[in-house]
């Protein structure tokens, strides 16, 4: 079976400063990461990489089984979600919630004169309602929250059916309950078998949504662990990623660091 992404020693410079080094990691079929890592880790260019929009400077990075650098990736695209803060920039304020979503079954923002299928209205209409935003649907994206722009967000990542989703900090911004309904939203999409492979990159263990089940701690653009979440969350890898003493807890399925003393 082809790995979902398989990076070989990917290093990313830009000038002297080397943003990635020598990152191998891979992902298969099935699998739901969490990447960890503090300011400047790296983890934002990694899913520039994973979703095919940053090529390496040395290494090798595989996409969906095609190499990147050899493959049309406007093709591939559509088959990998990808939602953050950049791309929320991108959304016009004045585009109705509803077209946000819509939009994405081309990989375009902006509602061009495209002729949509009715399956592609019912599909937009059920993942708002998936994410709970279906009474936003004829709303301008603009006058959205924060907190609501992100389900928009989510919703809109997984219009084209992909089978990767790559989230750069879902949870940014977002209040309690919002976070909360956030984490049950994502545990929710990993317990589904017909969901796409998940990446989910976040600040905050408290963010782990039930379901997921590796773990890339990145320290200065290197991999500092990987592999299964409750074999490497341990408060050593934790404080070695983040150059802190933790201690790391678990209650049931979700966890809680802190300094330690
Ligand atoms: N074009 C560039 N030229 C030089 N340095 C860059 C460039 N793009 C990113 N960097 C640097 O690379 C490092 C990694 O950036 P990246 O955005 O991937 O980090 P991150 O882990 O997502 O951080 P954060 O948690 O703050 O979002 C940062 O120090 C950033 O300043
Ligand atoms: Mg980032």
């Amino acid at each position: 079976m082809t790995d979902v992404l398989d990076l070989d020693a990917v290093t990313i410079r830009r000038g002297t400063t080397t943003i990635l080094d020598q990152v191998t990691w891979s992902v298969r079929e099935g699998e739901r990461w969490v990447v960890l890592g503090r300011n400047g880790a790296g983890k934002t260019t990694l899913l520039q990489v994973a979703s095919g929009r940053m090529h390496p400077t040395s290494g090798t990075a595989d996409l969906l089984g095609s190499r990147l650098g050899r493959v049309d990736v406007f093709e591939l695209r559509p088959r990998i979600g990808l939602s953050s803060t950049a791309l929320t920039e991108r959304i016009p304020a004045s585009e109705a919630v509803r077209d946000v979503v819509l939009t994405a079954a081309y990989g375009v923002t902006g509602r061009w004169r495209e002729a949509y299928e009715e399956s592609d209205e019912s599909r937009a209409a059920d993942l708002l309602a998936a994410f709970g935003v279906s009474h936003l649907a004829e709303r301008t994206f603009g006058t959205l929250s924060e907190g609501e722009r992100k389900r928009v967000q989510i919703a809109r990542a997984l219009m084209s059916d992909p089978e990767l989703l790559l989230l750069d900090e879902p949870a940014a911004g977002l209040d309690l309950g919002g976070r909360e309904e956030l984490v049950a939203a994502l545990a929710e999409l990993a317990a589904d078998r017909r969901s796409p492979v998940l990446v989910l990159v976040t600040h905050h263990v408290e963010e782990i949504p039930p379901g997921f089940t590796h773990l890339l701690l990145l320290r200065d653009g290197q991999v500092h662990a990987a592999g299964p979440l409750e074999e490497v969350l341990t408060p050593e890898n934790l404080s070695g990623a983040f150059g802190l003493d933790l201690v790391v807890d678990r209650a049931g399925s979700r966890w809680t660091a802190r300094a330690a003393g």
